[in-house]
């Protein structure tokens, strides 16, 4: 299976605001964390994600968390 590309060895911590999000699942993207399409010509497409209300948000930046597309720590491991 294709491995995805890590864009960093720990999370993206972000203030966010309701809405509707993609998370970049591939590491391609050069709007991390979130897809900006570099992941056409991959197995990858992004993860769609709705954040119902303000909060901070750790966001999976080595892409390989089991809880995608949260971080759960996988980073440490890699
Ligand atoms: S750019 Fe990575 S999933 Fe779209």
């Amino acid at each position: 299976m294709e491995k995805p590309t890590i864009a960093q060895k720990k999370p993206f911590i972000l203030d966010m605001t309701p809405g509707t999000y993609y998370w970049c699942a591939c590491g391609k993207s050069s709007n991390q964390p979130f897809c900006d399409g570099s992941h056409k010509g991959t197995a990858f497409t992004p993860i769609k994600t709705e954040i119902a209300e303000q909060k901070k948000v750790a966001w999976c930046g080595c892409k390989h968390s089991a809880n995608k597309p949260f971080c759960d720590g996988a980073h440490a491991n890699l």
